[in-house]
């Protein structure tokens, strides 16, 4: 009965849409097209030239352009009917989810003489390029941000009149393609983020109409040939992020149009050509290997707006003549010398960013420097700059980043550098400046980060430090500090260091206010009483060093697992062994143990100091423009937009999710649920009564403040493209000006770390232990094998896995990695730690971060599952633990988890198999471990 109704007043619906139909003067054929799109598009006007996104003739008589983008369509079906509109001109289905183009959309749709344009950017489509037949007049064509994989030979070679080509962010891989419209029409071809590999192609000069070539991030080797002069009304040439060598070609000067040259990451060698930025806007040719001097004419022509030449081999002094349209000029990591260049009043007032460290710069900062009123980022670290601070520094008031650290400059800190409201990161650290740190330090009220460690600073800290209300890290370090420690910055979170000064009495009780600290570092003073209890309760805390003392008394027990603490050195100190309850790991000869403590403390200390360096670099490193957009100096500074992007196809999601009632709750620090060292969740509840995960980065601010975001929605764009039910895939992202939040369906249970060790521990039975074995696995797995560009973890732990249900693991931070460090290449730059535990041996020196090094992370979990211990306890990582005792005992019985091993006799074979699987992983060679998918298989097989 309700079905009738039902279908009866479809009918009736249908009926009267017909009758006015025929009232509209669109051809019959058009019509049907538009009375079945009426229904995916959920119109009811009957005249659909009214519809949102269609343009129809003056006269109404015939359809146009038709544009329905970001409109969550799906299924492919009615793209067919489209062509029964002949006159059609346009079709914009951007931003959508479709998944296939039918054969006969390109069969039917060929056809349409007058067919100009068609954009599918941004949706499903995945496989191969089909071969577009017909379409003659098509001008553009625009697939980017889609999954099409495969070679392209000629399946474009038809489109006789195709004028721009946008495939852009697919998996496509194969030679660079060379057939794209026999007339050789093309003006814009766009092949970035794919796989392309072999030579930039002869056959690619041939097309002399192309204004924008861009190639960059594929994997394209060899050299660049000179005839890339003959494409002489190019305006934007990309190649960055290849395996480019040999020379810059020099023809490249003689193009007039050329503005804008990418070329990073690749392996030019030689010079840089003579006369290369004579019209150019942009040059960027940093991470190659180019040496000798710049060429003099480089920085002088007047229409140079950024220059990049930071991670080469330059030598020599910077030249003299600089453009004074520059905004943007890095040098940095060179190995350029003699003194800075001469600024005078009036002059690079445009200038915003210089960033000439890591070179051998000497002689002292001029003072005119202060007359670059608009500078915002300042970094002349690293080389030999001698002198004193000058003042005039402090006229530089819209800086943000200044960082001189790691020169000779002596002298004390002049007051007119706290007059710097806008600074962020003051880094003055290894120099020998002298004098106190005066009061008015209090005037830096954005500052995040305060760097003054290895100078010769003496006095007392002054009380208005504690006004600091954003200070994350106070590095004081190895000074001539003293006397009485004055309350401290609330905010404190990445370091507190006072180590190395001449600090007695008491450890101040007011250090127990810094509930987010994960750093105390008090070692090499002359602190003296007991060592106080409320260090025992700093819930944050992951390392404490307390070394070179004079403290006396009982050492605590620190109940902390993951905090490690150092008190060596203090004479008095008594450390009662703990033999009344049975520690979590056996107790061992006191000499090897303390041998292992320092090991730990080592690893941490050097997690912690690369933590540090990688910001510098990173942040270095995103300060660029990413020369794929259209970026220009004005549009720059500190944006304070929030704005938010959908990346999941989920319409559900994408109906629940609300960026305003996410950011409002992101404000109220009971919606915590979970800190990583890297990440902050917040559980954020929609209208719609679903709950979500938004994960903020917390140390975004120091990546992505002054930078270009782009790059970082097109990672994430396509890691929301994964599809796998073992990881946590970002559905949506915010950016704000200091900050990166991401979206995620919510995770009941929260992190395994919690319920093996933590606050929810509870019987993980051996099931449910399995399951999370096998699902995490299956998600590494995933991620390193089945993209054509791997995802690697940058912090794999119990912390950062999360739990769906007791079975159900999601591998989360997948970004990390991504986000921090885009590049594939270049050394220590992609030196990132994890956590302290997991952190694979051969870290220690190659500082990167592998897939090998995920293996050992993995199986370190594997680990934690089997014993049910932490990674980390009392100084002694567990997989050194299992590893010496698998060695030194037949019986393996013994490491794992006895609660769960005696339960039953199934379980226990099976434990004892995988634990072999877990040794396996956490070999000390990287070469001799499993492959993640190998891991896999093993596991499955221990069934
Ligand atoms: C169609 O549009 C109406 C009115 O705008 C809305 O109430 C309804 O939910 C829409 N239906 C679908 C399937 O989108
Ligand atoms: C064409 O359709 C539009 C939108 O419905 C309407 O505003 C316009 O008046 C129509 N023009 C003619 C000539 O009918
Ligand atoms: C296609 O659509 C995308 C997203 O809407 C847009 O950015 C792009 O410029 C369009 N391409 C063309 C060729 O118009
Ligand atoms: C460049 O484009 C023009 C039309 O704009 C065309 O006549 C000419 O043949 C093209 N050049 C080449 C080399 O294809
Ligand atoms: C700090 O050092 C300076 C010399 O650099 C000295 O003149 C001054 O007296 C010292 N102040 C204190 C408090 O020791």
């Amino acid at each position: 009965m309700s079905r009738y109704a039902h279908g009866s007043s479809l009918f009736f619906f249908f009926f009267l849409f017909f009758i006015s139909m025929v009232l509209c003067q669109l051809p019959q054929n058009q019509k049907n097209a538009m009375e079945k799109l009426s229904t995916v598009l959920n119109e009811t006007n009957p005249n659909p030239c009214s519809w949102k996104g269609v343009t129809c003739t003056e006269s109404n008589s015939s359809i146009t352009h038709l544009s329905f983008s970001g409109l969550s369509l799906s299924g492919s079906d009615f793209l067919v009917d489209l062509c029964q509109i002949d006159t059609l001109q346009s079709l914009d289905l951007s931003n959508n989810h479709l998944n296939s183009i039918p054969d006969e959309f390109i069969r039917d749709c060929g056809e349409i003489i007058g067919f100009n344009m068609l954009n599918f950017s941004k949706n499903m489509f995945s496989g191969f390029l089909p071969a577009l037949h017909g379409f003659v007049r098509l001008q553009f064509l625009d697939l980017s941000f889609n999954l099409l994989s495969g070679n392209i030979g000629f399946q474009l070679d038809g489109l006789v009149g195709l004028r721009s080509l946008n495939l852009s962010n697919n998996q496509f891989n194969g030679p660079v393609p060379t057939h794209l419209g026999k007339s050789l029409f093309l003006e814009e071809l766009q092949l970035s983020v794919n796989g392309f590999q072999g030579r930039i192609p002869e056959e690619l000069m041939n097309y002399r109409n192309l204004t924008l070539l861009d190639l960059s991030r594929n994997q394209i080797s060899g050299s660049v040939t000179d005839r890339i002069g003959e494409l002489s009304k190019l305006k934007t040439l990309l190649l960055s992020s290849n395996n480019l060598s040999g020379q810059v070609p020099e023809s490249l000067s003689k193009i007039e149009t050329l503005s804008r040259f990418g070329a990073y990451e690749n392996g030019f060698t030689g010079n840089v050509p003579l006369g290369i930025s004579r019209y150019l806007k942009y040059l960027d040719l940093s991470y190659n290997k180019l040496s000798g001097l710049m060429p003099s004419d480089l920085l002088s022509s007047p229409n140079l707006e950024s220059v990049d030449l930071s991670y080469n081999l330059l030598e020599g002094p910077i030249p003299v003549n600089i453009s004074q349209s520059l905004f943007r000029l890095r040098l940095g990591s060179n190995s350029l010398n003699n003194s800075l260049p001469f600024v005078a009043d009036g002059m690079l007032l445009k200038l915003i960013y210089l960033e000439l460290d890591n070179n051998s710069l000497s002689g002292e900062i001029p003072r005119e420097l202060g007359n670059c009123q608009n500078l915002q980022l300042l970094n002349l670290a690293q080389n030999q700059l001698s002198g004193p601070l000058p003042k005039e520094l402090g006229n530089l008031l819209r800086l943000q980043v200044m960082k001189l650290q790691s020169n000779q400059l002596t002298g004390e800190i002049p007051d007119q550098l706290f007059r710097l409201q806008n600074l962020l990161i003051l880094n003055i650290s290894r120099n020998s400046l002298s004098g106190s740190i005066p009061p008015a330090i209090s005037g830096l009220l954005k500052l995040s980060i305060l760097n003054l460690q290895d100078n010769k600073l003496n006095g007392t800290i002054p009380d208005s430090i504690g006004s600091l209300n954003l200070l994350l890290e106070l590095q004081l370090g190895n000074n001539n500090l003293s006397g009485k420690i004055p309350m401290m910055p609330p905010k404190l979170q990445i370091s507190l260091n006072l180590s190395r000064n001449d600090f007695d009495g008491h450890i101040p009780e007011t250090l127990s206010r810094l509930s987010a600290l994960e750093v105390l570092d008090l070692s090499n003073n002359r602190f003296s009483g007991e060592i106080p209890k409320f260090l025992n309760q700093m819930g944050s805390l992951t390392l404490l060093l307390l070394s070179n003392n004079q403290l006396s008394g009982t050492r605590p027990k620190f109940q902390n697992p993951w905090l490690i603490v150092d008190t060596d050195g203090n004479k008095d100190l008594i450390t009662i062994s703990t033999n009344s309850t049975p520690p979590p790991i056996l107790p061992k000869k006191r000499h090897s143990s303390a041998v292992v403590v320092v090991v730990a403390v080592a690893g941490a200390a050097l997690a912690v100091g690369v933590i540090t360096v990688i910001l510098l670099l990173v942040s270095k490193r995103v300060y660029r423009v990413n020369d794929g957009s259209q970026h220009s100096g004005e549009e720059f500074p500190l944006r304070q937009v929030i704005s938010g992007h959908l990346i999941t196809p989920s319409s559900i999601h994408r109906g629940n999710i609300d960026f305003n009632i996410a950011m409002e709750a992101i404000g109220n620090s009971a919606n915590i649920m979970l800190k990583t060292r890297f990440c902050t969740y917040y559980k954020v509840d929609m209208a719609s009564g679903t709950s979500y995960y938004v994960k903020k980065l917390n140390w975004s601010d120091k990546i992505f403040q002054l930078g270009s975001h782009d790059r970082f929605g097109q990672e994430l764009e396509v890691l929301g493209k994964l599809r796998n039910s073992s990881i946590m895939i970002p559905l949506a992202y915010v950016l704000t000006a200091d900050n990166a939040y991401l979206f995620y369906e919510y995770a009941q249970k929260g992190a395994l770390f919690d319920f093996l060790h933590g606050s929810l521990r509870s019987d993980l039975d051996w099931t449910s232990r399995y399951s999370i074995a096998i699902g995490v696995a299956q998600g590494l797995a995933f991620l390193h094998g089945c993209t054509s560009d791997p995802v690697i973890l940058f912090d794999l732990s119990a912390k950062s896995i999360l739990l769906k249900s007791l079975k159900e693991p999601l591998i989360g931070d997948i970004e990390l990695c991504k986000v921090i460090d885009p590049s594939k290449s270049t050394g220590s730059l992609s030196a990132i730690a994890g956590t302290v535990g997991y952190i694979p041996p051969e870290y220690a020196y190659t500082m990167r971060v592998t897939m090998p090094g995920n293996v050992y992370s993995f199986g370190v979990i594997l680990l934690e599952l089997l014993t049910g211990k932490p990674a980390v306890s009392e100084g002694r990582e567990l997989a050194k633990w299992v590893v010496s005792n698998s060695m030194q005992h037949d019986n393996l019985d013994r490491i794992l988890d006895s609660s769960i091993s005696k339960r039953s006799l199934g379980a226990r074979s099976q434990m004892l198999s995988i634990l072999r699987v877990a040794l396996s992983c956490v070999s000390v060679s990287p070469e001799a471990r499993p492959k993640a998918k190998d891991v896999l298989s093993m596991l499955l097989n221990s069934r």
